[in-house]
C-alpha cells in the first residue's frame, strides 16, 4: 500500500480502541494510494478487518485485510464486490466511498463521456455501493463515510464535472442519512488540499492555510476512523470540512 510517505497515521491508538473495533469489517474504495490507502491503514491499526478496493490496487493489502480489484463505476463489479464480502467476511460495519477522479477541461472541451466518467466514479459509485451494501450495513448498524471535497462549495476554472460530482455527494449524504437511519449513519468529509501527489507543497502553500500547513492523508484518515466508530454515534447526515481553514479565509487585494 503506497502511502506516498505521508499517509500513515503513525499514532498509538492503544488497545482499548483496537479492542472495540476488533472483528468489525470495513470496505474502503480507492484504497490503493493516497487518502484511501491512509484510511485503510488507519482502520487496520484500529483493529478493523479492511477490504481495500481499487481499480488498480498496489498489491500490498492493509495488515489483516485484503485487496480487491473493482471499478466502482461499474454496477456489476460493485455488486460482486459486496457479494464477495458477504461470502468471505459475512458482515460489513463500515463503508468509505473514497475513489475519485478529476478531469480538468474547459466546458467547451470536455466530452459527455468524460463528464459521465467523473460523475460515475465520484457520485454514482456511492449510490451503487450503498444500495448493494444496505442489508449488510443495516444488520451491523454500520456507518458510511463519503469523501467529497471543498470543491463542492468553491471552484477553480474548468472543474465543472468534479465540482458537480462532489456537490452531489454532499447532497446524497444527507439523503441517505435520512433514508437509512437509525440503523446506518452516513456522513461526508470534504477535504481541502491534501498532499497525495504532484510536487510537494511550497512554504507559501503551507503559509496560505490558517492551520499553517497543507493537509496530509492521515488528517482525513483520523476523521474517517472517528466517523465510522462508536464515538460519533450522534452524528449523521453531516459534512465535515477538513481544509486547514481555507474555505473560511477571505482574500482581498488592495
Ligand atoms: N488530494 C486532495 O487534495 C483531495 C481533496 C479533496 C478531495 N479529495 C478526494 O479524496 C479522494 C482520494 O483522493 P486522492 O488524492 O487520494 O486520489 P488519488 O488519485 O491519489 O487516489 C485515488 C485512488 O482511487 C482509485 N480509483 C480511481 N477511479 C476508480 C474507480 N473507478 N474504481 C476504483 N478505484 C478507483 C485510483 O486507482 C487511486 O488508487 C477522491 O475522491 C478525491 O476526489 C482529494
Amino acid at each position: 500500500m503506497d502511502l506516498g510517505g505521508v499517509g500513515q497515521a503513525g499514532v498509538d491508538l492503544g488497545s482499548a480502541e483496537q479492542g472495540a473495533m476488533s472483528g468489525k469489517v470495513a470496505l474502503v474504495t480507492g484504497a490503493g494510494r493516497g487518502i484511501g490507502a491512509a484510511i485503510a491503514a488507519r482502520l487496520a491499526e484500529s483493529g478493523w478487518r479492511v477490504v481495500a478496493a481499487d481499480r488498480d490496487p498496489d498489491g500490498s493489502p492493509p495488515p489483516g485485510g485484503r485487496d480487491v480489484v473493482c471499478d466502482v463505476a461499474d454496477e456489476a463489479a460493485v455488486a460482486a464486490l459486496v457479494a464477495g464480502i458477504a461470502a468471505a467476511e459475512g458482515r460489513l460495519d463500515g463503508l468509505v466511498c473514497n475513489a475519485g477522479i478529476m478531469i480538468r477541461k474547459p466546458i467547451g472541451a470536455i466530452s459527455l463521456a468524460e463528464w459521465n466518467r467523473v460523475l460515475a466514479t465520484n457520485l454514482t459509485s456511492t449510490f451503487l455501493l450503498v444500495r448493494a451494501a444496505e442489508t449488510l450495513l443495516r444488520a451491523a448498524r454500520g456507518a458510511v463515510v463519503a469523501i467529497a471535497s471543498t470543491r463542492a462549495h468553491m471552484s477553480e476554472p474548468d472543474t465543472e464535472a468534479y465540482a458537480a460530482s462532489k456537490g452531489g455527494l454532499v447532497a446524497l449524504t444527507h439523503a441517505l442519512a435520512i433514508s437509512l437511519g437509525p440503523e446506518i449513519r452516513v456522513n461526508a468529509i470534504s477535504p481541502g488540499w491534501i498532499a497525495t501527489k504532484g510536487p510537494p507543497p511550497r512554504p507559501e502553500d503551507h503559509a496560505d492555510h490558517p492551520a499553517g500547513r497543507v493537509g496530509q492523508p492521515a488528517d482525513i484518515a483520523a476523521m474517517a476512523a472517528w466517523l465510522l466508530g462508536p464515538d460519533s454515534g450522534f452524528v449523521t447526515g453531516a459534512e465535515f470540512i477538513a481544509d486547514g481553514g481555507m474555505t473560511r479565509k477571505m482574500i482581498y487585494r488592495d
